[in-house]
């Protein structure tokens, strides 16, 4: 599925309790247990939380990476990566990085022993090879830079650190995975701080690592809930895509198009359309994957629903009733082409089921 369409339902599947197409905010600490360790897959939440997990599968899916590890900040993701190092390892970074980076690596880990290497990104660019050694465990790139915007070829920085035996981490927060996604050229880690593009609203300081390496993966996991580093569920849900109202033009063969043109600057998100029968719209309707059904509009998700059984079913027995073969569609933000191969899928099945 296209960027689009995974931003809106990426690990954002309906609640399985009770269908709520928004991912609730499980604002709980722990979960009863039927017995001992017998439970839904969570017993205490700085193990796990369902709006994080949605938030971690979500972002995961937009990295293009089979792993995703929410933190409280993106500082909590950046000191979580340095357990993954210990004394005497080295750390090369390009020297144009986020100010509190810079100040945890000197302040923090230096004087604990930690080896550190600050490069021009030119020189990263040119030379990484040369400033590689054995103890080199990690290169740390940030591209492009806070705050000069420098940009790093991501491709050669792995190529040579690879070759040196080093992990790669791409700080990815400048870029936001729309524009670029490291894992795909290479790096083995990337970190937002989800504080920033992804969060999107300035409401929430976050942090998140993606990773398709199953055992730096589960390292992390594990510093997850050890470490203690974890976002609560509202600044989780806060950071799963939420944007309103998509627009759609009305046809110029609709009776209203050159009054609607006229009065409104576009003609909204919402259509409807006659199926051959009754049978057809509750068949279709049912079909769609992309588009749920349910009822409401307005959302970024795509809601398909059949009126004359579902919103309009009090008009049952009125002077103009909804017509039984009405379909209406609420436009979300998902990819055009996803909603369409989806809607055509479904017709595809309504005339299979006709013939
Ligand atoms: C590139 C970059 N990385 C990491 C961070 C740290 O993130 P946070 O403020 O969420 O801890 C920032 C914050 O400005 C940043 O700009």
């Amino acid at each position: 599925m296209d960027f689009e369409t995974r931003a809106i339902h990426a690990g954002q599947e309906p609640d399985p309790t009770t269908g709520s197409v928004v991912v609730p905010i499980y604002q709980t600490s722990t979960y009863v247990q039927e017995a001992v360790g017998e439970h839904k897959g969570y017993d205490y939440s700085r193990v796990a939380n369902p709006t994080r997990t949605a938030l971690q599968r979500c972002l995961a899916s937009l990295e293009g990476a089979e792993h995703g590890v929410a933190y409280a900040s993106g500082l909590a993701a950046t000191t979580t990566l340095m357990h993954l190092v210990g004394p005497g390892d080295r750390v090369v970074a390009v020297n144009d990085v986020y100010g509190g980076v810079y100040r945890m690596f000197s302040q923090i880990y230096e004087p604990k022993g930690y080896l550190f290497e600050w490069v021009r990104a030119e020189e990263i660019n040119d030379n990484l090879a040369d400033h590689l050694d054995e103890r080199t465990r990690i290169v740390w790139l940030e591209t492009p830079t806070n705050p000069l915007l420098n940009v790093i070829d991501i491709r050669a920085a792995v190529e040579a650190a690879h070759a040196a035996g080093a992990l790669v981490v791409v700080d990815n927060t400048f870029a936001s995975p729309y524009l670029q996604q490291p894992l795909s050229l290479g790096a083995d880690v990337v970190l937002h701080s989800t504080t920033k593009y992804l969060g999107g609203h300035s409401d929430l300081i976050g942090g998140f690592l993606a990773t398709n390496d199953p055992t730096i993966a589960e390292r992390l996991y594990f510093l997850q809930k050890s470490l203690g580093a974890i976002p609560g569920p509202m600044d989780c849900f806060l950071v799963l895509p939420r944007v309103e109202t998509v627009l759609y033009p009305g046809l110029p063969s609709h009776p209203g198009h050159a009054i609607a043109a006229r009065q409104m600057r576009d003609f909204g998100g919402m259509i409807s359309f006659l199926a051959e029968s009754e049978e057809e719209a509750v068949g279709l309707v049912a079909r769609t994957k992309v588009w749920q059904l349910a009822e409401s509009l307005g959302g970024v998700e795509s809601l398909i629903e059949h009126p004359a059984r579902m919103t309009h079913a009090s008009t049952a027995e009125a002077p103009f009733p909804a017509p039984k073969s009405l379909v209406r569609l609420s436009v979300g933000l998902e990819s055009a082409e996803d909603l369409l191969a989806d809607l055509e899928l479904a017709l595809v099945g309504a005339a299979a089921a006709a013939s």
